[in-house]
């Protein structure tokens, strides 16, 4: 049979593995796809990054608007990143009858809407596996393993560079910018590492998850979103103490009033799998009614990590090129036409649990102010850690958990215990997520 042709866009870091992937495991892909699936063509901005690839065979094209559009290629494979010109040349591949395999997160959270539909309408296939944890099937997983469930929630590590990060910080003591740095130099950052440590790249993870695991539509604008970036050492010490990690968490949950979508630093139990899930790995839990809480692991970020799920959508497709487009698995889970509106819920609606870090004046009676704040709001303390001040220190750090609360009654308290007098400096906040 002829080979499937790709027309590759991107020979950095997941371009590369996906290369080299294909090359090394050809004979396997081509028993498990039916037919050979070739790069044909491949486009970069900058070719001495790519010197160091084995490219025989691969014809080299400067203009990637040239590449989308090329007779000989079957399905485009975007690898480059960012919004544009990454939208543009994925619209004129579909334009052009081109299935499209992508591990671009940001453009499937921002713009799948658009792509999903017109995809649809020209019966073309647009995979994404890649976008989300890496080398984790977890999309496929949620599409089509848990198809027969009503999923409740899902809470998931999924940005590698956070997790190495805070596991960096937490084992060894090192410094948030160092580490940041080997992240980069490893190549787990995204290109802006700011999306990472903002807590964004995980928004637009969450935003596909949850579109998948509730049939609704991609809405990267309603998640609230919270980075790492103000985690302290000490925040993870008096976690620990606690017998917590704090790990960065998207949470998506299905509840009677409507879906949370929410990504933050999050204190979890040390003896839950999430809390022992290290370095650059990822890891998803997801509970259906039927299957009780799965758990999906593996490698978050990376070249051939990533590489596994680019080359596994492109058998996946390869497979189905000659299979009606109706009886495809949907884009997202859902049918096109049964996508729901249920209603996100605002940050203020949420329910969680806290830690609360506070640096309070070291005499009577102020603990019994900030208690007397938490009750005014029907919050109950669940644990309370208070250092003794340092000698000739007269301010010492109090740390509270308390049971679950709506935010908007946290805030209040929040804005009442800042005021006092004998309290000092913001209080720092980090949600607490037990996942029973
Ligand atoms: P890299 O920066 O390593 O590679 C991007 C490639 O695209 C480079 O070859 C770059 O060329 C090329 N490129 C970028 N912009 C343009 C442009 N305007 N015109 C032509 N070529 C362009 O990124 P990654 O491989 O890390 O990431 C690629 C995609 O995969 C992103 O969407 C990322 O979010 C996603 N992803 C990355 C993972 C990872 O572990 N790195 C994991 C999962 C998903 P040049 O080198 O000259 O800039
Ligand atoms: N920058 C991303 C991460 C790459 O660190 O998880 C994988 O999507």
């Amino acid at each position: 049979m002829k080979p499937v042709i790709i027309g590759l866009l991107g020979l950095g870091t997941v371009g590369g593995g996906t290369v080299q992937v294909l090359k090394r495991n050809a004979a396997e892909i081509t028993r498990r796809a039916g037919r050979e699936i070739r790069i044909g063509l491949a486009s970069s901005r900058n070719l001495e990054r790519v010197r160091p690839l084995d490219l025989d065979g691969i014809r080299l094209v400067a203009d990637p608007f040239q590449l989308v559009t090329d007779p000989e290629v079957d399905i485009v494979v975007e690898l480059m990143g960012g919004i544009e010109p990454a939208r543009e040349l994925v619209m004129r591949a579909l334009d052009a009858g081109k299935h499209v395999v992508t591990a671009n997160k940001m453009l499937i959270a921002l713009h799948g809407n658009e792509i999903f539909a017109k995809a649809q309408e020209r019966g073309l296939m647009v995979a994404f596996e890649a976008a989300v944890a890496g080398g984790i099937p977890i999309i496929k997983a949620l599409r089509e393993g848990l198809a027969g469930n009503q999923v409740e929630w899902l809470a998931g590590i999924i940005n590698g560079t956070c997790n190495f990060i805070l596991t960096e910080m937490r084992e060894k003591g090192r410094d948030f910018a160092d580490v940041l740095k080997e992240a980069q130099v490893l190549g787990y950052a995204e290109a802006d590492p700011t999306f990472d440590v903002g807590g964004i790249d995980a928004a637009h993870k969450l935003t596909i998850l949850a579109s998948i695991a509730f049939g609704i539509p991609l809405q990267f604008d309603k998640v609230s979103i919270e980075g790492i970036a103000d985690i302290e050492a000490v925040d993870v010490g008096y976690a620990e103490a606690l017998g917590y990690r704090i790990k960065l968490l998207g949470i998506a949950r299905r509840s009677r009033a409507g879906i949370e979508l929410r990504v933050h630093p999050t204190l979890i139990p040390e003896r839950r799998l999430l809390a022992n899930v290290n370095g650059v790995m990822n890891a998803v839990v997801v509970k259906g009614d039927a299957v009780g809480p799965t758990l999906y692991y593996g490698a978050g970020a990376g070249a051939e990590p990533t590489a596994s799920s680019v080359v596994a959508d492109l058998v996946d497709v390869a497979r189905a090129l000659t299979a009606d487009p109706e009886n495809r698995v949907p884009h997202l889970a859902f049918q096109a036409s049964a996508i729901a509106d249920i209603p996100v819920l605002a940050r203020q609606d949420i329910t969680s649990a806290y830690y609360l870090r506070l640096l309070a004046e070291d005499r009577p009676g102020v603990l019994a102010d900030v208690t007397r704040i938490l009750a005014d709001q029907a919050i109950s303390i669940e644990a309370i850690l208070q250092k003794e001040a340092r000698a000739g220190e007269t301010r010492l750090p109090i740390i509270l958990l308390t049971q679950p609360v709506r935010e908007n009654d946290m805030d209040t308290a929040i804005r009442h215990i800042e005021s006092l007098a004998a309290i000092h400096g913001p209080i720092r906040r980090i949600r607490v997520e037990t996942l029973n």
